[in-house]
């Protein structure tokens, strides 16, 4: 009999994703999926579907063992809690070590591109993270998700309005891919029940400067948006100006100076090889978001 499912921050807009994904596309039984997270009185939807439903909140480490419990596999989806550095690793840690506990046979992990040569403000969390999961002896996948285009969706409709789209990254490039697109290569690798202690890097098939991102979304939204190259400084002064808080202010700056780099700039077939698909374009993406887009 095939192995139980274990999918951790199941109430996230990710975790929801590949829920869907491994019952609806992939068919895994319901019977064979555990949906945990921080309040499983988020999860009434997949309980109606005969999914179980646990409490796994990775601040808590007394309750995770119980928690991973007769799951074979665990999808560890990273937590957001970047406003205290090093809590996520934190966070991870006892994910991991609770799963040893718990006799789990394989991990799944959501990481970010070249976590160990990055200047992202968060990619020593990942690295760790990765490392632990390494150390723990459990056979372990780490699927690597290139930035979102989902991430435009914070600043586009503001930067539309204005008509002017700041950045630090210098024509540095990005295979931005879709969130969608991660969940649905995610769900792949679960339901494949493969234990093969693998790292996968999910990117989208072309890399896009923030020139490209701005030309086609002028295109497609009849909008005019100039981009305007700013230093680090000028882009921190100005998010500070806006009201973004310290710790994210601080990341977005080492994203675009980690673009700038060209850290970002490597493209991978792995989405392909695990879905038999291709990903998302930009174009299409755009095209489907148009109307939050101008709103
Ligand atoms: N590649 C990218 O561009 C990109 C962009 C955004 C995010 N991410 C990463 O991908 C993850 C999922 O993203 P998302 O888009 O689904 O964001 P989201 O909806 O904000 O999800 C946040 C996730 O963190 C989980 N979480 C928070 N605190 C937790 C804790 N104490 N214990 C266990 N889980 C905890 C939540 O689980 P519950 O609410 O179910 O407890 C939820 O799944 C993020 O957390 C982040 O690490 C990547």
């Amino acid at each position: 009999m095939s192995d139980t499912i274990l999918v951790t921050g199941a109430a996230g807009q990710l975790g929801q994703r590949v829920l869907h994904h491994l019952l609806e596309t992939y068919k895994v039984p319901a019977s064979r999926i555990i949906a945990a997270t921080r309040d499983p009185s988020k999860l009434a939807d997949l309980a109606a579907k005969g999914v179980a439903t646990r409490k796994a909140d990775f601040d808590e480490a007394a309750g995770l063992v119980s928690a991973f419990e007769g799951a074979g596999t665990v999808l560890i989806i990273s937590t957001d809690a970047l406003a205290v550095p090093g809590q996520r690793l934190k966070q991870h840690t006892a994910a991991v070590d609770s799963a040893k506990k718990a006799g789990v046979k394989q991990l799944a992990y959501t990481s970010m591109p070249s976590p160990d040569k990055s200047l992202v403000t968060f990619a020593p969390d990942h690295l760790g993270t990765e490392n632990t999961i390494k150390a723990s002896g459990i056979s372990y996948t780490i699927l690597r998700d290139a930035w979102y285009f989902d991430n435009f969706m914070h600043s586009l409709p503001h930067n539309l309005q204005g008509g002017k789209w700041y950045t630090a990254t210098k024509g540095g490039k990005v295979p931005y891919i879709s969130r969608e697109d991660c969940a649905l290569a995610i769900a792949a690798t679960l339901a494949s029940g493969k234990a093969e202690n693998k790292t996968y890097t999910l990117t989208g098939s072309t890399s896009y400067s923030i020139a490209d991102v701005a030309s086609a979304v002028s295109a497609i939204t009849s909008r005019p948006l100039d981009v305007v190259d700013v230093s680090d400084e000028q882009l921190s002064a100005g998010m500070t100006g806006a009201g973004l808080p310290s710790f994210v202010v601080e990341m977005l700056v080492s994203a675009d100076a980690n673009i700038r780099a060209g850290n970002f700039d490597s493209l991978s077939g792995d989405f392909t090889t695990l879905t038999g698909k291709q990903p998302q374009t930009l174009r299409s993406f755009i095209e489907e978001n148009k109307a939050a887009l101008t709103a």
